[in-house]
């Protein structure tokens, strides 16, 4: 069965708690349970990961990236959180794999603060979700899986 890795960065273990009116009110294990169950209807289990750690994400990238290699995995939704906006290291970590990584914001970041408007990851990725909620994770996940 074809896999796709739900990637959360720094903070997003606070869903649900965190500035809801922000976020919303989705825990993390709400979302990637939708994720599971939106991906199981394309035949397709879901791998989640989170980590507030930066080279976590980037070990989680590279891992992908040898699994789409591999054939076993078809793609990465990922919300960097605020590493977004400061990683050179993660947009070299995607720039250094094959697997389509798709950037997701719960926010809309360019209504918010200035810096925040700026994306290392964008650049890189193979496109972006931005401010519609938690719902942008199932976004992304149509775009890598649907034929
Ligand atoms: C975020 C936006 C980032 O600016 C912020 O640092 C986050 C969450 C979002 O999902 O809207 O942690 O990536």
């Amino acid at each position: 069965m074809k896999k796709l890795l739900v990637l959360n960065g720094p903070n997003l273990n606070l869903l649900g708690t965190r500035e809801p009116q922000q976020y919303g009110h989705e825990t993390l294990a709400d979302v990637e349970e939708n994720c599971r169950k939106l991906a199981a209807k394309y035949d397709c289990e879901v791998e989640c990961f989170q980590s507030n750690t930066e080279g976590q994400l980037i070990d989680a990238v590279h891992k992908a990236g040898r699994e789409f290699t591999a054939g076993e995995c078809v793609g990465v939704v990922f919300n960097p959180g605020a590493y977004t906006h400061t990683s050179i290291a993660l947009h070299d970590a995607i720039k250094g794999v094959d697997v389509p990584v798709v950037e997701v914001h719960i926010s809309n970041v360019h209504a918010r603060e200035a810096f925040r408007h700026h994306s290392y990851i964008s650049p890189v990725a193979a496109g972006t979700v931005i401010g519609m909620g938690t719902k942008g994770y199932g976004l992304a996940i149509q775009f890598l899986l649907d034929d």
